[in-house]
């Protein structure tokens, strides 16, 4: 079954072709960056607009890539969210309108959901199930309980930002430029981590929960302190940031594992990228089974949301085309 996946909830518009939910056909991104750097951050109403005047190309290119037609597609799919409201308005309508004009079947897929399967579908090995799945992208930082591909429970989520966000704005504070997670990487790896003693918060209500807020204003209270910024205080900065984070994260996972008797850890979305959070669960967690996205599948891509759509379609059927609406929140189902 071919499948035509559309993506465009924030910062990226892209189309994918995907066969029977896990063989890519071709792929293609563009980013939004050069329009929104100037910024440090996404503009929603000039985000909106890129994806009006780039994602008929942008489907166009992926067909040409992939030598398929447009009558060839079996199945459409499109992220409904989360995500900004205009730029989901313009992925969806546009999978509506193709949908309608070649009367093919249409499925909205969940985009957090098709971060987590992002791993799955570039894994060769079998997967058991409950596995544990840990999103950390710039719009989501989420602990799932994953039943089976299509099932997932929230154990626990950033109670203020997500941490993508948290590097795009710590970046922000030390003038990099935007996305800030690589650049915070960078600067890192020649840090000393045990420079600041930063700490990410807990949360009351839930252990599982996140909160980088406070993390976020002890950076910027320490850059205050400096009048002068020279190149290792960065670098000591950003490793100390950056080890918080990860070290609250591994605690987080390793509780949660155990509490649900869990052994399989499956990452999704940007930050999953960063190669120190990456060697931190190799060295501390060898026990468990690890499935992390490859790279072009970690950051916003339509080949997780062709991929995912599969499976709805073959679970759920067909969306309604009336029925199918953007959404900027999609509360996952309860854990407990
Ligand atoms: O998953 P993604 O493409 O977008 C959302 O769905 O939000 O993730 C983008 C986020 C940005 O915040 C970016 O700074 C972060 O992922 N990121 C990284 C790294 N690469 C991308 N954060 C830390 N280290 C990295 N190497
Ligand atoms: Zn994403």
């Amino acid at each position: 079954m071919l499948v035509l996946g559309i993506e465009s909830t924030c910062d990226e518009t892209a189309a994918s072709i995907v066969k029977d939910g896990v063989e890519i056909i071709s792929q293609v991104v563009t980013s939004q960056i050069d329009l929104h750097e100037v910024y440090g951050g996404v503009v929603p109403e000039l985000a909106c607009r890129r994806h009006m005047e780039v994602i008929l190309p942008v489907i166009r290119e992926a067909l040409e890539l992939g030598k398929v037609a447009l009558e060839e597609i079996d199945l459409i799919a499109v992220s409904y969210g989360p995500g900004l409201i205009g730029p989901l308005f313009v992925g969806i309508q546009t999978a509506k309108g193709l949908a309608l004009a070649l009367d093919k079947p249409l499925v909205g897929v969940n985009h957090v959901e098709a971060h987590l399967y992002a791993a799955m579908m570039s894994s060769l090995t079998p997967l058991h199930f409950p596995a544990l799945g840990i999103v950390l992208s710039g719009g989501h930082t989420a602990l799932v309980k994953i039943e089976s591909p299509l099932d997932y429970r929230l154990i626990g989520q950033t109670a203020d930002d997500a941490l993508g966000e948290a590097f795009d704005k710590v970046a922000k504070m030390l003038g990099l430029p935007y996305p800030g997670g690589p650049e915070v990487e960078t600067l890192a790896k020649k840090g000393n981590a045990a420079s600041f003693s930063f700490k990410a918060g807990q949360c009351k209500d839930n252990p599982f929960n996140f909160s980088f807020s406070g993390l976020k204003t002890a950076v910027l209270y320490a850059l205050r302190e400096k009048s002068a910024l020279d190149l290792p205080f960065k670098q000591n900065l950003c490793a100390s940031f950056q080890r918080a984070a990860f070290t609250d994260i591994l605690h987080k996972v390793e509780k949660a594992a155990e509490l649900y008797g869990i052994s399989t850890l499956i990452f999704g979305g940007g930050v999953t990228n960063n190669q120190a959070l990456r060697t931190l669960f190799e060295e501390k967690c060898p026990h468990f089974h690890k499935l992390w996205p490859s790279k072009t599948l970690s950051l916003d891509n339509a080949s997780m949301i062709a991929g995912l759509g599969f499976h709805v379609y073959l679970k759920e059927g067909k969306t309604e085309l009336m029925s199918l609406e953007a959404k900027t929140r999609i509360p996952f189902k309860s854990c407990v």
